[in-house]
């Protein structure tokens, strides 16, 4: 993760800001549009960071978030997939419990430009979407 104040922000991929997060704090974010953007989340590490992933449990597909915003466990220290219990390492995304053990989250690229949270210019937006299963 990279911080550059001088550089300008693309909008659309703006995440949040680094400071709407703490370690045990996580948020989703959307961009692009239609039907299928994609969908992603982002959790606040120690020490300040911020790890970012797709929005898909590696299990069924299904969003983490059933309840709206609720990534994480009770205590903060995991990622909760809320469909059918899978615990995620937050640094890692690995699944340590659950129906996808040994499975993990997609990790997302991000940076830290200005303050604010932004998917790096790596990550290829369209090959992100969730599509539906044929
Ligand atoms: S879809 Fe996440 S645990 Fe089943």
């Amino acid at each position: 993760m990279a911080e550059d104040s001088r550089e300008t922000l693309d909008l659309e991929r703006v995440v949040c800001r680094l400071s709407d997060l703490d370690a045990l704090s996580a948020r989703g974010f959307t961009i692009g549009g239609g039907d299928w953007p994609l969908r992603g989340f982002v959790v606040g590490a120690a020490g300040g960071g911020v790890h970012g992933y797709l929005n898909r449990c590696p299990h069924a597909g299904h969003p983490l978030d059933l309840l709206p915003q609720r990534f994480l466990t009770a205590d903060g220290s995991l990622i909760l997939c809320s469909s059918h219990g899978a615990l995620f390492e937050k640094a890692s995304g690995y699944c340590v419990a659950g129906p996808c053990a040994g499975q993990s989250l997609t990790r997302l690229a991000l940076e830290v430009r200005s303050g604010f949270v932004v998917l790096a210019d790596s990550v290829d937006v369209n090959a992100c979407v969730a599509v539906p299963p044929p």
